[in-house]
């Protein structure tokens, strides 16, 4: 693709599927655990650059309602690795003004990365720079029934009218609440699927398929995505 990226019409909301970090460790013929440590790197990476190019928010899907059925070891190694990045990443985060918000169910996680994350969470509360979503232990249904049972709960209690449910009020009660939808979604490692991400949010993004596995996505294939989503054409159902 030619051309420069338009600083002025950047995506607000980029969200992107970290895939592809086992197949990038076996293709070393190394354990797929260490894929997922060097996947942390361009995390880093890939963080930096969003902040530095001025986007709002920044989703990743970092562990879905799903991987919980993976091998015991590597469900551990991950939880652990969570808390290793906060300890290593939170200082600089902070420098940049970055604000991290969790998407998914805290309280399934280990207690030890469960505060971890939190104290993340506290920690850049007051940061008006880079949202920094994170998706952990989140799914797209299991995000619309969490949804769901606030609402009913609130109509039982007669807080919430049966008319005043629609697309604003439900979006009010996902874990985005508040938040812009994705205008983009990248998927790293040649998979087409969004894998129970953003299901909701995500009825107009533009997708961008990468065939990079995550370790070896950078900031310029970022920059990449970026032009690719600047040159589609978003009509949201309407005629040009
Ligand atoms: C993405 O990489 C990271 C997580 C799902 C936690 P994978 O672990 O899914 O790597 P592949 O898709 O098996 O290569
Ligand atoms: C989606 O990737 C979840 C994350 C990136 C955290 P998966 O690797 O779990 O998805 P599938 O199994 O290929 O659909
Ligand atoms: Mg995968």
């Amino acid at each position: 693709m030619k051309g420069a990226i338009d600083i002025n019409r950047l995506p607000k909301h980029v969200a992107i599927i970290m895939d592809g970090n086992g197949r990038w460790a076996s293709k070393r013929a190394l354990p797929r655990i260490f894929g997922h440590k060097a996947g942390m790197e361009t995390l880093r990476e890939v963080v930096k650059a969003c902040s530095d190019m001025g986007i709002k928010i920044l989703t990743v899907y970092a562990f879905s309602t799903e991987n919980w059925n993976r091998p015991t070891e590597e469900v551990s190694y991950l939880m652990n690795l969570l808390i290793e990045y906060m300890r290593k990443e939170i200082n600089e985060l902070n420098k940049n003004h970055v604000k991290i918000k969790i998407l998914g169910d805290l309280s399934a996680l280990p207690q030890i990365t469960k505060e971890e994350v939190e104290k993340a969470v506290s920690f850049t509360e007051n940061n008006t720079g880079l949202q920094f979503n994170i998706a952990l232990n989140y799914g797209g249904r299991a995000e619309i029934i969490h949804a769901c049972k606030r609402i009913a709960e609130e109509h039982k209690e007669g807080k919430i009218s049966k008319d005043e449910i629609n697309e604003d009020l439900i979006s009010d009660y996902l874990f985005t609440a508040g938040d812009i939808e994705p205008d983009l979604i990248i998927r790293t490692s040649g998979e087409k699927r969004l894998s129970n991400f953003l299901l909701w949010q995500s009825a107009y993004s533009e997708l961008v398929f990468v065939d990079e596995m995550w370790p070896d996505f950078n900031k310029k294939q970022l920059e990449k995505a970026i032009l690719e989503y600047q040159n589609r054409d978003r009509r949201f159902g309407l005629v040009k």
